[in-house]
C-alpha cells in the first residue's frame, strides 16, 4: 500500500511510478485534479463571467500545486474554450459526457470528435446522472470511454453505489462491479490514462459527505479491483477522485487520503470563490 502524503508532498519515487505503463503517460498523482461539474448550470453568458471570474481568484502557485477543470454544458463550451485559450488561463476545458461514434443519425448527441475539436481534455462519463437518470449502463459507458481516448481524450469514469446498495452492503460489489465492465476489454496503459472517479449517489447534491476515511476505504478498493485487474502498476499510478458534496470545509481533508488524488465537485463549483477555496484547499487546511 503506498505511503501516507500531504497534499503536493509526494516523494519523487511515488511521482515517477504514477508516470507511465505501456508508454502511456498518467497524469501525475503528486498534482491534485479538481474538476467542477456544473451539470445543467449557467448559459454561455455566465459560463464566461464564471470562468473569468474562477480565474482571478486562482494563483499561478494554486495551478501549480492543483489541476484544474471546468465542466460547463455543450452549449457553452465553445465560449469558455476561447476565454481560456484568449486569455491564456491554464484551467483545463472538460465535457460531461459524449456519445460512443463519432458521428451518424443520434439526435441530440455530441460525439468525442466533435469534443477533441473545441480543445476538451477530460469527459466525463458514466455519471450517476447518466447511469440513473438515462438508464446508461457499464457497457454503454465503456464505449464512451473507448471514443474518449481514441480521439485523445481522458475519460473521467464515474462509479459508486446507491443509498439502497451501501444500507444491503454491496458496496464494494456494486464498486467492482461497474469498474470491471466500465473498464472492460481495456489494457493497462489504457486504464492507467484514465481517470476513475467514486461517487456515492447518496452523497451527490445531498450535503452528505462520505467522512474522509470511508472515502478513502472506498477507493483504495477501487484502486485494490485496478490492481487485480490491471496489474499494480496501473492501479498506483491511476488518478481516482471522490466526489459528493465536496465543499470548501471538507476538501482538505478529502484530499490528503493516500487513495484520493483529486475532486469531483458538483453545487460548489457553480460559484466561482467557493470553487477556488476548495481548489487552494491547503491554505485552509488546519
Ligand atoms: P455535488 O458536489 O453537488 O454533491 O455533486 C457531485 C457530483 O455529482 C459531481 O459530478
Amino acid at each position: 500500500m503506498r505511503s501516507r502524503r500531504k497534499t503536493g508532498d509526494k516523494t519523487s519515487t511515488e511521482a515517477s511510478d504514477a508516470a507511465s505503463v505501456g508508454g502511456l503517460e498518467g497524469g501525475s498523482r503528486s498534482r491534485p485534479l479538481i474538476c467542477g461539474n456544473w451539470k445543467m448550470h449557467h448559459n454561455h453568458f455566465e459560463a464566461i463571467q464564471n470562468v473569468q471570474k474562477l480565474a482571478y481568484a486562482l494563483s499561478s502557485e494554486d495551478h501549480q500545486h492543483v489541476e484544474v477543470c471546468v465542466h460547463p454544458p455543450f452549449t457553452d463550451l465553445r465560449s469558455v474554450q476561447t476565454v481560456l485559450q484568449s486569455d491564456d488561463i491554464p484551467i483545463a476545458l472538460g465535457a460531461q459526457d459524449c456519445h460512443s461514434s463519432d458521428a451518424g443519425a443520434f439526435t441530440g448527441e455530441v460525439s468525442a470528435a466533435m469534443l477533441a475539436k473545441l480543445d476538451v481534455t477530460y469527459v466525463i462519463v458514466g455519471h450517476s446522472e447518466r447511469r440513473g437518470l438515462f438508464g446508461e449502463s457499464s457497457e454503454v459507458v465503456n464505449a464512451k470511454a473507448r471514443a474518449v481516448m481514441r480521439h485523445g481524450m481522458t475519460p473521467i469514469v464515474c462509479v459508486g453505489e446507491t443509498l439502497e446498495q451501501r444500507r444491503a452492503g454491496q458496496a464494494r460489489e456494486v464498486v467492482s462491479q461497474q469498474i470491471a465492465a466500465s473498464l472492460s476489454g481495456l489494457d493497462a496503459a489504457a486504464v492507467v490514462g484514465s481517470v476513475l472517479a467514486y461517487e456515492p449517489v447518496w452523497a451527490i447534491g445531498t450535503g452528505e459527505t462520505a467522512t474522509p476515511g470511508d472515502a478513502q476505504d472506498m477507493c483504495a478498493h477501487a484502486r485494490a479491483e485496478v490492481a487485480q485487474g490491471w496489474g499494480s502498476r496501473a492501479a498506483e499510478g491511476l488518478r481516482i477522485l471522490y466526489g459528493g458534496s465536496v465543499k470548501p470545509f471538507n476538501a482538505a481533508d478529502l484530499m490528503e487520503q493516500p487513495d484520493i488524488d483529486g475532486a469531483l465537485v458538483g453545487g460548489a463549483s457553480l460559484d466561482a470563490a467557493e470553487f477556488a477555496r476548495i481548489v487552494n484547499h491547503r491554505l485552509y487546511a488546519a
